[in-house]
């Protein structure tokens, strides 16, 4: 308990010091709104395979399958509500302007906590993109039907299939948002929230931090394969843990 402690302060003080502060954030962040998260023990991939639902090849195969699974997901997030870790998240963010957050989730809590300058790595579940890529079209559109109706979701300039505007397994992330990543990465402190930091490149942001000479932290409830790399590891929930800092700062 006092490590934890201990480690708790070293880290307020970064943060105060801190101008440039970086935030990358995962499930873990949204499981306290009750959002399911991939690796634990309810977790998504626990359960399905993410080759049957989150790849293009499978959305080619079954695109109701898939359609059905979004769906499904989106029902969930549409009942929950940013939580602590949210709020003071996006708190940093208004009141910061070198505070940057990289999420890897794709539930929109964030924006709805009313975070500034978030990088949304894999997407949005509540935007669509055209499957067949049509030019005209704008690339992504807002789609916050819940339930969604039955005909699939269509794109509005081709008429063709919609599918989620999030990053499969084996897609390239947006180049905008990757840029934007990166440039995040000079900061002063870089801190990694609820993410078992294993997908890249998101997980490969922690060490450019590092080699820019960032200081590196970590909030999580279990050890991650980023813990024994950082210079303060805090095990607690996200929403405790971001709750206390705001309470030190
Ligand atoms: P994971 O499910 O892999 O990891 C969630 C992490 O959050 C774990 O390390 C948990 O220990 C931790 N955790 C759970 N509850 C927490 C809490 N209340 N406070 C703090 N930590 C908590 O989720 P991600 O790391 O986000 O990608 O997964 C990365 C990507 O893999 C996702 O964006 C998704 C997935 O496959 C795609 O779909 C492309």
């Amino acid at each position: 308990m006092a490590q934890h402690d201990q480690q708790l302060d070293t880290l307020v003080e970064r943060i105060r010091a801190a101008r440039r502060l970086t935030v990358l954030t995962g499930a873990g962040v949204s499981a306290a709104s009750g959002v399911p998260t991939f690796r634990g023990t309810d977790g998504l991939w626990r359960q399905h395979r993410a080759a049957d639902l989150a790849t293009p090849q499978a959305f080619a195969r079954n695109p109701r399958l898939v359609w059905e699974w979004y769906a499904w997901r989106r029902e969930i997030v549409a009942r929950c509500r940013p939580n602590r870790a949210h709020e003071v998240l996006a708190g940093w963010t208004m009141r910061n302007p070198h505070c940057r957050l990289v999420t890897q989730n794709v539930d929109d809590l964030h924006v709805r906590a009313g975070s500034q300058r978030l990088v949304r790595l894999h997407g949005s579940i509540w935007e669509l993109s055209c499957w067949e890529g049509c030019a005209p079209s704008p690339r992504t559109w807002r789609d916050e039907r819940v339930p969604l109706p039955d005909a699939l979701p269509a794109c509005p300039s081709c008429g063709g299939l919609a599918r989620p505007a999030v990053v499969w397994f084996g897609e390239s992330l947006e180049r905008d948002d990757v840029e934007a990543a990166l440039e995040a990465t000079a900061c002063d402190v870089f801190l990694t929230v609820g993410t078992s930091a294993v997908v890249y490149p998101a997980a490969g942001l922690l060490d450019d931090a590092r080699r820019q000479g960032a200081f590196t932290g970590e909030i999580n409830l279990e050890d991650t394969s980023a813990s024994s790399s950082v210079d303060v590891a805090i095990r607690g929930a996200a929403e405790d843990v971001l709750g206390a800092i705001e309470a030190a700062l």
